[in-house]
């Protein structure tokens, strides 16, 4: 098969969807990869690393999108890439779609009549969903990073040095929820030496938290009375809770923010679900941060943005077994053996056969299995 790897047009996303070591494994299982030129110049991965593994260089992303059977990107095709999505009626398309939330990119896609495969949407039998665990494990770890760095009196903090020196006492972190990005929040601040509290409403979590972390963090039950009790003198507040399809609840309110220490940062690493903090609302890298009363929030809905290295290996090393399937077996016979891979597939031939995106945009669903 040939597989295709363009630059990604949105505005700052810097990742890209392969590396030089999946085009090694691609190439070895006897496919090629074209790769269009400078794709991977924003994560620093140079057009000759790519050559290096295998990949041939395109000039242009309309030779990439003509020439591959499998387009593999990040993001969803942007409007100035809607006209490339007609170039192969029989393509694959494989990347981050999220289509419930973008009537046009629906519509180009069912339009052009090939088929997309979302990241997002592969989910395994325990309903966990593999290509979106690894950017909140970027995400958490970055949390208690830009917490520490904000903490500092330049960035408006309360200058605290998280990690305390000797003789004066570390920051006191805590973390509402003990999912994938809170645990990755608790393993970097633990490292970081700080005094950590991890809150969560299911206990298993916090058994298995309490039992992974053994003595190095304290489990706390969440409800109303815990988070004020906890939030109001910490120096770091870090929001990692999700409830599965459902806007994040609101844990921390403004009149606790009133109360907490000036100079206080608070990270909403969940506003991209609407933000588990009263007054949270998305933010962006170039400007970050804004104060609510003494304290700062940090609300970035696309964190792992800011390591596109980190995030684009990340990305791709939960990816590619899933690319050599589809580009060893074809969609199809891919999506016939591996379920979680058959619930990725949103648009077959311009049918869309996500029930949740043709419900999101009144469209008539056909059921996958009708069309394997
Ligand atoms: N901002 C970003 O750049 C970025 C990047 C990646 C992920 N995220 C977001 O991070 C959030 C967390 O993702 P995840 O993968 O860790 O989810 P997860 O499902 O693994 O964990 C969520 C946890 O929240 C807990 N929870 C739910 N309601 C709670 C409540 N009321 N009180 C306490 N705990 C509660 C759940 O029990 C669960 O343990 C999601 O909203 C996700 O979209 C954001």
């Amino acid at each position: 098969m040939i597989i295709g790897v363009p630059k990604e047009r949105l505005t700052d996303e810097y990742r890209v969807a392969i590396t030089p070591a999946g085009v090694r494994e691609l190439t070895a299982a006897g496919h090629s990869v074209f790769v269009e030129q400078g794709a991977g110049t924003g994560c620093t991965i140079r057009d000759e690393d790519f050559v290096r593994t295998g990949a041939k260089i395109l000039p242009g992303a309309d030779e990439v999108w003509g020439a591959a059977d499998l387009i593999l990107k990040v993001k969803e095709p942007v409007p100035e890439e809607y006209d490339r999505l007609k170039l192969r009626t029989d393509q694959v398309l494989f990347t981050y779609l999220h289509l419930a939330a973008s009537r046009g990119c629906t519509d180009a896609l069912v339009a052009a009549g090939n088929t997309a495969i979302a990241y997002e949407t592969v989910q395994l039998p325990d309903h966990s969903l593999p290509l979106l665990i690894p950017m909140s494990e970027v995400a958490g770890r970055m949390a208690p990073i830009v917490g520490a760095n904000h903490l500092m009196r330049p960035a408006g903090g309360s200058g605290v040095l998280v990690c305390g020196v000797p003789g004066v006492r570390s920051a006191k972190v805590v973390i509402l929820g003990a999912g994938i990005a809170g645990m990755a929040a608790a393993t970097l601040a633990v490292g970081l030496h700080c005094d950590v509290y991890v809150l969560d409403r299911d206990l298993e979590r916090l058994r298995s938290v309490d039992h992974h972390f053994r003595g190095a963090l304290e489990t706390i039950a969440s409800s109303t009375y815990a988070i004020e009790e906890n939030c109001i003198d910490a120096d770091i507040v870090i929001g990692a809770v999700l409830v599965v399809g459902a806007r994040a609840p609101k844990l921390v309110t403004d009149d606790l923010v009133a109360q907490m220490n000036p100079g206080s940062v608070l990270v909403d690493i969940s506003v991209d679900q609407g933000g588990c903090f009263e007054s949270s609302h998305p933010t962006t890298h170039s400007n970050p941060t804004f104060k609510v009363h003494e304290s700062l929030f940090y609300c970035v809905a696309n964190m792992p943005g800011a390591v596109p290295h980190s995030s684009t290996y990340a990305l791709t090393n939960a990816t590619l077994p899933y690319t050599l399937e589809v580009a060893s077996h074809g969609w199809r016979q891919a999506a016939r053996t591996d379920p979680a891979l058959a619930r990725g597939v949103n648009v077959v031939e311009g049918q869309v056969t996500y029930e949740p995106v043709a419900d999101a945009h009144a469209m008539a669903y056909t059921k996958l299995s009708s069309l394997l």
